[in-house]
């Protein structure tokens, strides 16, 4: 186990979540900035970047669970990023259409944004950063939620897509002041 929130329990991936790995990844409506769902070798490969992760940095994309039911809804986690030309880690997370609305990708990228904070030696930036394709509204929304504001513009290619992003970051300060003012989303939206 990684970190518990609230509602939720996040933990490294293995094979044991193909299935629920693929109820994301090829799911159209939840691929929609990623230019549409994964085949099924894709899947497999985006298991294996994650695990990857876990041996190289110790943080990678993670498991989603429900306390409640044990389900898993969705992934978040913290990965390296160098797209905007910077060193940065990324707090992502993508979740089943049909538990949208319902706060928890804030509530998870909380914990994680906590997390990054808490424990990644010399942070680059001493922020977390949120780099998003700048047609993905809900994704923005989460990042403003976290107290996140647009640091700059890059573009990705991303298969074979040349894909406008925005960078979002937290700094360790802002963070903390709104932790004091408005709480962690983490911990407060049971
Ligand atoms: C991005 C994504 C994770 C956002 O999911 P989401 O369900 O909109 O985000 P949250 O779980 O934080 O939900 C917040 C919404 O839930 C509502 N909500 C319900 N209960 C809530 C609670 N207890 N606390 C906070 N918000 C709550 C909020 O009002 C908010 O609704 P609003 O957007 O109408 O204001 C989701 O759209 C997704 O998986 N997209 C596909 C993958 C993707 O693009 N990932 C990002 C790549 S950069």
């Amino acid at each position: 186990m990684i970190i518990e929130t609230t509602r939720l329990r996040l933990r490294e991936m293995d094979a044991g979540d193909l299935p629920a790995l693929r109820a994301i990844l090829q799911d159209p409506l939840v691929m929609v900035a990623y230019e549409g769902a994964f085949d099924d070798d894709g899947v497999d490969e985006w298991l294996q970047r994650q695990r990857d992760r876990y041996l190289a940095d110790g943080f990678g994309l993670w498991a989603v669970e429900s306390r409640d039911t044990g389900r898993v809804i969705g992934q978040c986690g913290l990965t390296r990023q160098s797209g905007s030309g910077e060193e940065a880690i990324e707090v992502g997370y993508l979740f089943c259409h049909d538990v949208w609305g319902k706060g928890y990708a804030t509530e998870a990228a909380a914990g994680c944004v906590q997390l990054a904070f808490d424990t990644i030696d010399a942070l680059p930036g001493d922020a977390v950063h949120a780099q998003i394709r700048d047609t993905n509204i809900a994704s923005m929304n989460v990042a403003i939620r976290l107290g996140m504001t647009v640091r700059g513009r890059f573009t990705k290619r991303y298969r074979g897509i040349t894909m406008p992003h925005l960078d979002f970051a937290v700094s360790r300060s802002a963070w903390e002041v709104r932790k004091r003012e408005v709480g962690n989303p983490s911990e407060s939206m049971r």
